[in-house]
């Protein structure tokens, strides 16, 4: 197996509550190559985990090995996309791209010619010279794109980066990064509330249950790359995954609430969208 999750476990300190558990027992394979995608409700540790992958934390139980070879910090086999583009507003968009690369210590003009490669492939290569302002939010995630692939990552974890786009973005993004995946082969971890998301994109689901964040179900899928979507038998796996995940969510909604809320499921069901909403 690529990616092992063996065993992982995480707990914070919380103001009032004391240790907090936030990732009991994770236990998971990722394939070389895999697009795999965690869907659960706003914070049960989905970023947590995310982070715990990347090296930017460090697992209280268990470990992650990458090749066999075990996590012990950030790595240039690893990087993140989040939700927020990150890009650093003075430099121009091949600047952007190529700033990893001379921190690596390329020669200049190789980096250049890489960055222009990547930016070809996110459909960018007429705003090399412009800056992160002058451009919409769907084509910032593009930079934040072609920046983390010009390191040539083994593994691209991307947190929600899609989250903040409107729909019709987030569509061209979706098939843009399936198109990168195809051309790229680099194994995904994409984290994610958006279940049709999920379901388009992704070989293999995750959905996680919360407090603590452990894994509830694991399902098989057939991407968007195999053929058209969405059809009948995406829309039956989204109710699925949402049916499961409908426990987890008044789970969440009674803790912030309190314990007399009523849930109401048809609310849920009437969400087209496969978006969880904000409480989750
Ligand atoms: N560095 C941290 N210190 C303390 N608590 C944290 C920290 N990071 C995350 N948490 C808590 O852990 C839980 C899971 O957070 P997170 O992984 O961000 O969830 P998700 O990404 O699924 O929304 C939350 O309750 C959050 O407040
Ligand atoms: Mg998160």
């Amino acid at each position: 197996m690529y990616l092992t999750i063996d065993g992982v476990e995480k707990s914070f300190d919380h103001k009032e509550k004391g240790q907090v558990k936030v990732l009991d027992n994770i236990q998971l394979d990722v394939e070389k190559g895999q697009f795999v995608s965690i869907v659960g409700p706003s914070g049960c540790g989905k970023s947590t985990l995310l982070y715990l992958i990347a090296g930017l934390e460090k697992a209280d139980q268990g470990e992650i090995r990458i090749a066999g070879k075990k996590v012990t910090g950030a790595g240039p086999d690893r990087v993140v996309v989040f939700q927020e583009d990150g890009l650093f507003p003075w430099l121009s968009v091949l600047d952007n791209v190529t700033y990893g690369l001379l921190l690596k210590g390329m020669p200049k003009t190789e980096a250049e010619n890489k960055a222009k490669e990547m930016l070809k492939m996110v459909h960018l290569s007429n705003y090399t010279e412009s800056f992160p302002h002058q451009l919409s939010g769907g084509m910032k995630q593009r930079v934040s794109i072609a920046r983390a692939l010009v390191m040539e990552p083994a593994i691209l974890l991307m947190d929600e980066p899609f989250a903040a786009l409107d729909e019709q973005t987030r569509m061209v993004l979706h098939n843009e990064l399936l198109e990168i995946w195809k051309k790229t082969k680099v194994t995904i971890f994409f984290v994610t509330h958006n279940i049709r998301e999920a379901v388009l994109l992704s070989e293999k689901i995750v959905v996680f249950e919360t407090r603590p964040g452990k894994i509830k179900e694991t399902y098989a899928v057939k991407t968007m790359k195999d053929g058209v979507m969405p059809n009948d038998s995406t829309f039956h796996l989204e109710k699925q995954i949402l049916a499961s995940l409908q426990g987890e969510i008044e789970k969440v909604l009674k803790e912030e609430m309190g314990d007399d809320y009523v849930f109401k499921t048809d609310t849920l069901h009437r969400d087209t969208s496969g978006d969880m909403g904000s409480h989750i």
